[in-house]
């Protein structure tokens, strides 16, 4: 029988486990989906050990909100689906039946999208979180424009590798943020086009000198905390902030008297509206072709050491690459 990681308390990743389910069928208006490979998210972390506000239906909650796989059976009135059609999962968290953690997964067609081109099933696990979230705080809400200078906290992590190579998709000009000089080769090599290291440099001083003291036109704001007054600093006047991402637990700043535009985005305001999903998929599927998108994979693990690779997520060494399960890997 297919296999389903569960977990039936909050705790740490020993609390996730394998049970052998059978298989959903469709209701109308769903496909059901065998897993060729998810990636494993911060937020999946968190809902495994309790730190999000959810009621998680004990025994056997389930995890997981983006892998890939092929449409493996179709409920009544589903459209524009076939048997055997390569797909990436957009799932919202839900600990009832639509995690990607299993073999198989049954969930509505309208949380499915093609599989882009020339993607392999590794890849296409890993790209629809870091690579939504990015493209709808840039493109959706802050309307990035070809010549934008755009600021990328945390631009060494999965979201902001991946706004870097959206920027250059577009023909905006991403400037990266990290704490380490060690790392600025590392992001130029992953398509910034200046670094700002805060060990070393001042934000403000630094931004104005990269945009000939213009400041920059786009923040996408991924750590948030006492930092964020300079973010909106090194920002010109009327330009936007996004603020995506909690790095940084710390308090926030309230931004009084900025002539900033600022927006609070969660991609999942996204993932529900299917004429934004149709343009995420074909940008996606743009810049998968054009070879601009390619997310980075960290590490793959089979299905039987789901417990390891949360292990590996919490140690926190993957730098922004992605931690890949594949669920038929020794079957
Ligand atoms: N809005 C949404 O819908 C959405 C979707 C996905 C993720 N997110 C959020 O976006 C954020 C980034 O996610 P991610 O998957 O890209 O994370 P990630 O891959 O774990 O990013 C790690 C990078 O962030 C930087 N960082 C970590 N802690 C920091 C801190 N306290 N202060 C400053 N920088 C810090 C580090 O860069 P350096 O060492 O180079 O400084 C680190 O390499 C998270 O808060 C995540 O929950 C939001």
């Amino acid at each position: 029988m297919p296999r389903v990681v569960v977990f039936d308390e909050f705790g740490g990743p020993d609390v996730l486990h394998l049970v052998e389910k059978p298989v959903v069928e469709p209701a109308a208006g769903e496909v059901r989906v065998r897993i060729e490979a998810f990636a494993v998210n911060p937020l999946d972390q968190m809902m495994r050990s309790g730190a999000l506000p959810v009621t998680i239906p004990a025994p056997h909650a389930r995890l997981g909100v983006e892998g890939t796989g092929v449409v493996d059976a179709l409920g009544p009135e589903v459209a524009g689906l076939e048997i055997g059609d390569p797909v990436i999962l957009t799932a919202i968290p839900d600990a009832t039946v639509r995690g990607s953690y299993a073999e198989y997964t049954t969930l509505p067609a309208n949380r499915v999208i093609p599989r882009p081109t020339g993607l392999g099933s590794t890849e296409a696990a890993a790209i629809w979180v870091a690579y939504s979230t990015a493209y709808g705080a840039l493109v959706e809400k802050a309307r990035m424009q070809p010549g934008d200078h755009v600021l990328v906290t945390a631009a060494s992590g999965s979201v902001g590798r991946a706004a870097m190579q959206i920027a250059n998709q577009i023909g905006a000009a991403p400037i990266a943020i990290t704490r380490h000089t060690a790392k600025q080769d590392d992001l130029l090599a992953a398509g910034a086009t200046a670094v700002v290291a805060t060990d070393q440099a001042d934000v403000v001083e630094a931004v104005r000198h990269h945009t000939d003291g213009a400041g920059a036109d786009i923040v996408l704001d991924l750590v948030m905390g006492p930092g964020q007054p300079d973010l909106l600093r090194a920002a010109r006047p009327g330009g936007t902030l996004v603020a995506a991402g909690f790095l940084d637990p710390r308090p926030t700043p309230f931004p009084a008297g900025t002539p900033l535009t600022i927006f609070s985005y969660r991609s999942f305001e996204h993932t529900v509206d299917p004429v934004v999903v149709r343009r995420m998929a074909a940008f996606l599927d743009a810049g998968v072709r054009l070879g601009a998108l390619r997310p980075a994979i960290d590490t793959v693990f089979p299905l039987d050491n789901i417990a390891e690779a949360h292990h590996h997520l919490e140690k926190g060494l993957h730098a922004g690459r992605k931690i890949v399960v594949t669920p038929w890997f020794d079957r």
